[in-house]
This record gives structure tokens, sequence and C-alpha cells, in this order.
């Protein structure tokens, strides 16, 4: 993996990424492994893979938005250079929505599986 140089250009900074769930019988699943990428203002980035394949769960990691026992066990999401992956709960709400989002599939249909039915109608 190699880790390239730091840019004022660079928007999100992703390093080295695991993402692990606990499985019912108690054991660890590594969902997500050593992702690493970086994006520069005004880039797109598609992520391609079977299905199963952790791109989901790639994008919730970003804003730590996992569902049910899923963590960000390893690395860092560095937003304009602030690290999402050590950020605290307050930090993060200030984030989210604001100047990090994420479209779920069939936005117009679907509930946002993160959240409680409640929250979608606050
Ligand atoms: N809530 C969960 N509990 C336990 N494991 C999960 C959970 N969500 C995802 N996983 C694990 O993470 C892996 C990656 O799932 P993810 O939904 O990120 O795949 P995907 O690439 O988005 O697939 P798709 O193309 O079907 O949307 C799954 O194979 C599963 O092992
Ligand atoms: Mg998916």
């Amino acid at each position: 993996m190699t880790h390239q140089p730091t840019s004022a250009q660079d928007l999100l900074q992703v390093r080295d990424l695991e993402v692990e769930f606990t499985a019912p019988d108690g054991s660890t699943l590594r969902a997500v492994r050593g992702v690493t990428f970086t994006l520069r203002r005004g880039e797109t980035l598609a992520v391609v893979g079977e299905s199963g394949s952790g791109k989901s769960t790639t994008a919730l990691a970003l804003t730590r938005m996992l569902p049910g026992t899923g963590r960000l066990s390893t690395g860092s999401v560095l937003l304009d250079g602030q690290d999402l992956a050590a950020a605290s709960a307050e930090e993060l709400r200030a984030v989210r929505g604001a100047r990090i989002g994420m479209i779920f599939q069939d936005p117009m249909t679907a509930l946002n599986p993160v959240l409680t039915v409640g929250r979608h109608l606050d």
C-alpha cells in the first residue's frame, strides 16, 4: 500500500481503514480491510465490487454510522485534516450532513437502516 504525500487539495484521505463486526457466535468478522484512498476537491471516486465486498460498509465507516456491532477498528479518515476516526460524538454530529453525507440506495423509498423509524420523522 502506498502512502501518497499530503497536498492542500486533498479533501478526504482514508488510510488503512478496517471495519469489524462481532458475529452472533462471538467471533470477529473483518468486513473491510486496508482501504486507502485520497479524494481531492472536485474529484469523483467510484468503488466497484461484488455484493458483500464492503462498499456500503466502507462508506458508512467514514462517518462512523456503522450498524449493529460494526466498528472502525483501525485507520484514519482525514476530512480536511480532521480525523473522523478519532472524533468525538459531538464533533461527528457537526460534520455529518454538513460537510460529508451519504445518499443511500433508493433514497426516496427506503429508510436509513442506521436510524430508528422515529428518527426519520423528527
Ligand atoms: N449489520 C451487519 N452485521 C454484521 N455484518 C455485516 C453487517 N453489515 C455488513 N456486514 C458484513 O460486511 C460485509 C460487507 O457488506 P456491505 O453491505 O458493505 O457490502 P456491499 O459491497 O455494499 O454489497 P452490495 O453490493 O450488496 O450493496 C458483508 O458481507 C457482511 O459480512
Ligand atoms: Mg451496498
